[in-house]
């Protein structure tokens, strides 16, 4: 897809991160631009941002984890704009600790967002993507955890792991039944955003995190290395590229660590051999 002036964009998680960075760049590219995110505060301020570059912009308070809401979504989109050719499933939340120490509610939580919500965004707007037939780019976020395994993050490996193979099936299936629909999974590395703050939106029905000493180990881990990463803008640009070059894997460059740590578990399953650990040396 190379034409982007006044297609539009959904972008779900818009409010904050690689989300906003995005938005703002759909919109510099000529597109109007649906915002979706569960902070409605924050979507406000995010909806002003992008106006400010002449854009066409709302925001819809959102909840991926809500099958009715992202079909809301869908159709606030399609009321305002008529159609949607770039579809962003981006909104993530982390949680770390042991696998068996984690709750029942910290599992929901993570497969809710990070798995449902990929899942209803597909099935909410890829039929009428199919319908219009014209050009269109689904683009899902996974992430480089989608690629390894590392201990006291389990659960988002996990649900990482779920996105990238739905996204794989579901570019086989399009390049099968409507190759005009391009798809690209994105697998960020670490970034500067607000990613280690998740739990400020873990619904209120699934209590508290549970605070073991791995829970806040893994935590602060990634509030450091977040804080001294890499900038959303980065990760926008890389989406906007893969979109046009038609690109299925949105990958940090070959010498980043992360690809090493990922190669080492591809290595470990050709050879049969037990799972090393191997965390990027960053
Ligand atoms: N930051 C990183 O290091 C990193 C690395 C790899 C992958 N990712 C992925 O990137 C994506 C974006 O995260 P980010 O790093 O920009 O974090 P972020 O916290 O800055 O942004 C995530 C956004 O998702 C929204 N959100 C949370 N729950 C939601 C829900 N139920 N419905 C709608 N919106 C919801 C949040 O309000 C927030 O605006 C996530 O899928 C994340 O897993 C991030």
């Amino acid at each position: 897809m190379n034409e982007f002036n006044n297609k539009t964009a959904v972008v779900t998680g818009a409010a904050s991160g690689i989300g906003l960075e995005l938005a703002k760049l759909f919109a510099e590219q000529g597109m109007n631009v649906v915002l979706a995110d569960i902070e409605q505060d924050k979507l406000d301020a995010a909806v002003s941002t992008i106006e400010t570059f002449g854009a066409q912009a709302i925001g819809v308070l959102t909840d991926v984890g809500s099958a009715e809401s992202v079909e809301a979504l869908y159709q606030a989109a399609a009321s305002r704009f008529g159609s949607v050719q770039v579809l962003c499933n981006n909104a993530g939340v982390f949680t770390g600790g042991h696998v068996w120490e984690q709750t029942v509610d910290d599992y929901e939580w993570l497969i809710r967002v990070n798995q449902w919500g990929i899942i209803h965004g597909l099935r909410a707007f890829v039929p009428h993507m199919i319908a219009q037939g014209d050009e269109c780019h689904i683009v899902n976020t996974s992430s480089m955890a989608a690629m390894c395994t590392l201990p006291f993050s389990g659960i988002y490996h996990m649900t990482k792991h779920a996105a990238l193979a739905l996204t794989e099936c579901l570019y086989h299936e399009l390049s099968m039944t409507a190759p005009q629909i391009g798809v690209s999974c994105l697998c960020p590395e670490l970034v500067n955003t607000g990613i280690a703050t998740s739990a400020r939106n873990r619904p209120a029905e699934l209590g508290k995190e549970n605070i073991t000493d791995m829970h806040t180990l893994s935590m602060t881990a990634i509030t450091d290395a977040t804080a001294n990463s890499l900038p959303p803008r980065v990760l926008a640009e890389r989406v906007l590229q893969a979109i046009k070059d038609k690109v299925f894997y949105i990958l940090p460059p070959a010498d980043n660590p992360w690809r090493a740590t990922a190669n080492s578990r591809l290595e470990d399953i050709q050879q049969v051999r037990n799972p090393t650990f191997a965390p990027p040396a960053i």
